[in-house]
Parts: structure tokens; sequence; C-alpha cells
């Protein structure tokens, strides 16, 4: 089997593009879309962003200490690209991608964005500044959880909620379930005779369906849901903003070239 050797670079996939709501003293807030992030501990529960100083949002979370994750999903997936390639200095991302803001439960300034299955609320509690991104290691102070998503039991499905991930440039849905926690140790139960397998090939086969159409209904509410900001964005893009060269996108797919010069590390 033979393996290329690349220059050191970022390629650590699939992660998540998640959207951080901002906010500053002064009652301005936004968003951005991070894929340099983490769970770091469990107790205390904490989580870290790396961000560039130069981002707009990059002062509001230093000067408040705060932000919220929010998980994506197939139908925020275009928000969550938009609040990644265009900034809170010309745009605002709220109105553009058609987000509500709401009030976090445990933090002052920055907001919730209640289109989101799950926000994740934090208090930053060291900053490092490791080179082109700082990196905000935070306590997480609550957790807001969409109930449409509990089952009947009371359970919160995260899985059913369609999120995304993001994978060397590309943003994919996730695919089918493999296993569950430690299910390769788990003792395989005995197989009940044929009529037994015969049930379990049914309950498969519906089950598969069900999972079909759930995720068919998700990707035309995703799909619905591209269309309307699209128009927007059009509009928006049409504006002049303050004689600005339009975006044009940060990071080009990788170049094929020689290896060495490969860059891999897609939005920097
Ligand atoms: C999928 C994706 C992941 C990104 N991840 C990061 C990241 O981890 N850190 C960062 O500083 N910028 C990241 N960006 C870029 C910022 O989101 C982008 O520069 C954004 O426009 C900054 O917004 P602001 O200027 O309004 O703060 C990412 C962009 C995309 C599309």
């Amino acid at each position: 089997m033979a393996k290329q050797t690349w220059k050191p670079g970022n390629m650590l996939y699939p992660l998540p593009a998640v959207m951080v709501s901002v906010g500053d003293k002064e009652g301005n807030t936004n968003i951005l879309t991070i894929a340099w992030t983490g769970t770091v501990c469990t107790n205390p529960p904490m989580v870290y962003i790396s961000v560039r100083p130069e981002r707009y949002s990059y002062h509001m979370i230093e000067e408040s200490g705060e932000f919220v994750i929010n998980l994506t999903t197939e139908e925020l997936a275009h928000a969550a690209d938009y609040c990644g390639v265009r900034s809170g200095r010309d745009v605002d991302k709220w109105k553009e991608c058609a987000l509500t803001q709401r009030k976090a439960e445990t933090l002052k300034y920055a907001p919730v964005v209640a289109e989101s299955p799950v926000n994740i609320e934090c208090r930053v509690v060291r900053k490092e500044e490791l080179g082109s991104h700082h990196m905000f290691l935070a306590e997480v102070t609550a957790v807001q959880a969409d109930d449409a998503y509990l089952d009947e039991k009371g359970r919160f499905d995260l899985n059913r909620t369609g999120l995304i991930a993001y994978s060397h440039g590309e943003y994919l849905s996730l695919g089918e379930k493999l296993g569950t926690f430690g299910y390769s140790v788990r003792k395989k139960s005995a197989p009940s005779g044929k009529s037994g397998k015969k049930e379990k090939a049914v309950q498969a086969g519906k089950k598969g369906q069900d999972v079909q159409k759930r995720k068919n209904s998700r990707r035309q509410n995703a799909r619905e849901a591209v269309r309307q900001p699209a128009e927007q964005n059009e509009k928006s893009s049409r504006r002049p903003q303050n004689g600005k060269k339009k975006y044009s996108r940060q990071a080009a797919p990788a170049q094929r070239g020689k290896i060495e010069d490969r860059k891999i590390n897609k939005h920097k």
C-alpha cells in the first residue's frame, strides 16, 4: 500500500461546522462559522473554539468572555456556510440567513440561534494565542435542546435532527447508524428462529424506509431553506458593500500540484 507524505497541515476530519453566536457589551451580536472546535473535558464540561484575531467576532468574544455553539443541521447548512464566508462587518447575518436570536439562559451578551436544535452556552476561562488562531477555552454553562426531538421516553434524539459534518472542504449529511457505543464488545442476542429472523428483516426494512422518509423530508426542507436565503444573498450581493470587493471564497479548493505545496486546510 503506497502512501504520500505531505507537509504538516490540518487533516483531522470530519469536524462539526458550528455556528457560533457572539455579542459585545454595546448590544451588537453576530454569528461566525467555526470548524476548529471540540470537547476537551467531561467534568467540568469544557469546549474550545479557535478564532483568527482578524475576524469581526473576535473582539466580541474577547470583550464579553462568552459565546454560544449552535449545532448545524441539513436545514442550516446554507446558513452555516454563509456565516463562514461573509463578515458581520459588512452584512447582518441574522437578517440575511433569516435566523432568530434569543436570549441565552446563562449568558449576558451572546444570544443563541433559535433555529439550531442544540445551543451550547459557554463562558471563556482562558485564551491561548497559538499562532494564526487564538484558542478560547470555555466552560459550558448551559445546554438548550429543542424538545421537538424528545422521544416518547423523554430522551433527546440528537441524531434525528439531521446533523451535518464538515470534511476537507465539503459539508456532508451523516450516514446510516453503524452501531452504538460499546457495540463491538456487546454480546449478540441469539437469533430467535425463522419467524424471528423474518420479523427482524421486516422491522429493518420498515426502519430503513422511515430513515429514508425522514432524510427525504429533511433534504426537501433544506432545499427550501436554501432557496430562500439564496435569493436574499443575490439581493445582498448586488448591493455595493461600501465599494468593497464582493466576497470571493476564502479558501479555494485544493489545487493539485507538487505534494509539498498542497494546501490541505480548507478554511485557513
Ligand atoms: C466551514 C467553515 C469553517 C470555519 N472555521 C473557522 C474557524 O475554525 N476559525 C476561524 O477563525 N474561522 C473559521 N471560518 C471562517 C469564518 O467563519 C469567516 O471568516 C467569517 O466570515 C468570520 O465572520 P466575522 O468576520 O463576521 O466574525 C470558517 C469558515 C467556514 C465556511
